[in-house]
C-alpha cells in the first residue's frame, strides 16, 4: 500500500496566536515569503502525495483561494512579461495535484477534524500534517515517514524529545525500540503532567495512519479540553494494530506559538538563498 492522500486539519481556533488569527486561519501566516500551509503541502508533495484534503473551519476562504487559479493576477503578470513571478504563482498548485475541501462545522478537536475527512479517504492509509508545525529536514520529514511505511505497512507517528516543562503541550509516547529511529509504541497520553508522562518523547504534527483509526476516533468520548482527541483514537488503535513512533531527522518549529513562529522566520530567512546574506548582515548591526 502506498500513501496517496494527505489530510490538513486547518479548522483550529488558533487562540495562541490572537489577534493575528482573528480573521484568518493560522496556517495562512507567512514564514519569510510563504504561508505555513504551503510548506506543509510541498512536504506532502515531495513525499509522493497528490491528493490534498483540507479540513476547513470558519474563515475558510483564504486557503482555497491560495491554491486556486488567480486569473486576474496571472493575466497581469503575463501582460507585464513577469515570467518568473508567473511561474512562482503556478508552482503553488502543480497540475497533477488535487485539492479537496471539507468543512468541520465546529472545532470539536483534531480527532474530529480527521474524522471529517473519512468520506474522502475511505479505506486506505493516509498522512496527516499539522501545518502549524513547520518541519525542516533532508529528506523532508514526511518523506522519511513514507519510506518507513513502505517497509512496515503500519501507522507511524513522528516524535521528538521535549523538555520536562513542556509535556503538557504534547501527546507523550513510550515504546520498545525496533531500530535506531523506530519504536513499537506501547503508550500514548494527551498533554500529561511531567510526572505522568510515559517518557520525554512528544508527538510532532506528522502522522501516517491506517484507515482503522476512523472507527476508533468515532468511538471516543470527549477527551482533554472537551475535544475529540486524535491521541485517544491512536491509543485505541494500538490495541488492535501495531503503531510505531518515529524519531525523525530534522527540525520542528511550533508556529502555532508566537515564539516558535519568530524562530522559524529568523532561521528560514537566514537559510533563504536570496534573502539570507543580506538578512545576516542586518542582524549583525543590531545591538543585542
Ligand atoms: P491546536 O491544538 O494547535 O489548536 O490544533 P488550535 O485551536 O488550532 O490552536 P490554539 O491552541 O487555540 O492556539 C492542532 C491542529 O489541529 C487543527 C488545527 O488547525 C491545528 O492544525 N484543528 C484543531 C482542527 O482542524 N480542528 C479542531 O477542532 C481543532
Amino acid at each position: 500500500m502506498k500513501i496517496n492522500k494527505a489530510i490538513f486539519p486547518v479548522a483550529g481556533l488558533g487562540t495562541r496566536f490572537l489577534p493575528a488569527t482573528k480573521a484568518q486561519p493560522k496556517e495562512m501566516l507567512p514564514v519569510v515569503d510563504k504561508p505555513l500551509i504551503q510548506y506543509a503541502v510541498e512536504e506532502a508533495y515531495a513525499a509522493g502525495i497528490r491528493q490534498m484534503i483540507f479540513v476547513n473551519g470558519r474563515n475558510k476562504r483564504a486557503i482555497p483561494d491560495h491554491f486556486d487559479t488567480a486569473y486576474e493576477l496571472e493575466a497581469e503578470l503575463e501582460a507585464a512579461g513577469k515570467k518568473e513571478l508567473l511561474a512562482l504563482v503556478h508552482s503553488i498548485k502543480p497540475d497533477d495535484m488535487e485539492c479537496i475541501y471539507i468543512r468541520q462545522p465546529k472545532a470539536l478537536g483534531l480527532g474530529h477534524a480527521v474524522l471529517c475527512a473519512q468520506c474522502v479517504v475511505v479505506n486506505e492509509p493516509f498522512a496527516v500534517l499539522l501545518a502549524d508545525d513547520l518541519m525542516v529536514g533532508t529528506p523532508p520529514i514526511l518523506k522519511q515517514m513514507v519510506e518507513r511505511f513502505a517497509d512496515w505497512q503500519a501507522s507511524i507517528i513522528a516524535v521528538q524529545e521535549v523538555p520536562d516543562d513542556q509535556t503538557r503541550r504534547y501527546g507523550m509516547v513510550a515504546g520498545t525500540p525496533v531500530n535506531d529511529r523506530m519504536m513499537d509504541m506501547t503508550h500514548i497520553v494527551e498533554k500529561p503532567a511531567p510526572e505522568d508522562a510515559p517518557s520525554r518523547l512528544g508527538v510532532a504534527g506528522r502522522y501516517i495512519l491506517t484507515p482503522g483509526i476512523f472507527k476508533e476516533i468515532a468511538a471516543q468520548p470527549r477527551g482533554v479540553g472537551g475535544e475529540i482527541q486524535l491521541t485517544d483514537g491512536i491509543a485505541a488503535l494500538m490495541r488492535r494494530e501495531k503503531v510505531f513512533a518515529f524519531r525523525y531527522e530534522g527540525r520542528r518549529y511550533d508556529c502555532g506559538s508566537k515564539e516558535g513562529f519568530l524562530e522559524a522566520n529568523v532561521e528560514l530567512a537566514l537559510m533563504h538563498p536570496q534573502l539570507g546574506p543580506g538578512f545576516r548582515s542586518y542582524l549583525k548591526t543590531l545591538e543585542l
